[in-house]
């Protein structure tokens, strides 16, 4: 038993540091934008054109990818193939997407995703 977790503590070691590598330099560049708008008062109708909006008061001064896509999620699903808007310039804040036809509910959120995302808060979709 000795032998063996002497051997093996060396080993974890190696890895942990191996694998923390990464994290920190994407964590350097990497901007998570938060979502503004919709929030939780936030009613959006099928086939308008609508305003999300997030806060770009802190981004790292060196970002590694700018282009930014707008997705929708529904109960925590995100759907990445069908993006609301793509080739979003993160730093600019703001975009406008049209409401696309799904069942009306309180049950979604936007995320802007670059590097990273973020999902704003729940809001409803009506028909
Ligand atoms: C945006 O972020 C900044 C700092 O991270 C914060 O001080 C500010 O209140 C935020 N603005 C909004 C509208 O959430």
């Amino acid at each position: 038993m000795k032998f063996i977790f002497a051997s093996i503590f060396p080993i974890l070691a190696f890895v942990s540091l191996v694998a923390g590598a990464p994290v920190h330099l994407v964590g350097r560049d990497v901007f998570v934008p938060p979502v503004i708008l919709p929030n939780h008062k936030s009613v959006w109708k099928v086939g308008t054109t609508q305003t999300v909006t997030w806060n770009v008061t802190n981004p790292p001064k060196q970002i590694t990818n700018t282009n930014a896509m707008i997705v929708l999620v529904t109960d925590g699903r995100l759907d990445i193939e069908h993006p609301l808007a793509t080739g979003i310039n993160v730093l600019k804040g703001t975009a406008q997407v049209v409401v696309p036809k799904v069942a009306p509910g309180k049950n979604y959120q936007i995320l802007v995703f670059g590097d990273s995302g973020n999902t704003g808060e729940f809001f409803e979709i009506v028909n």
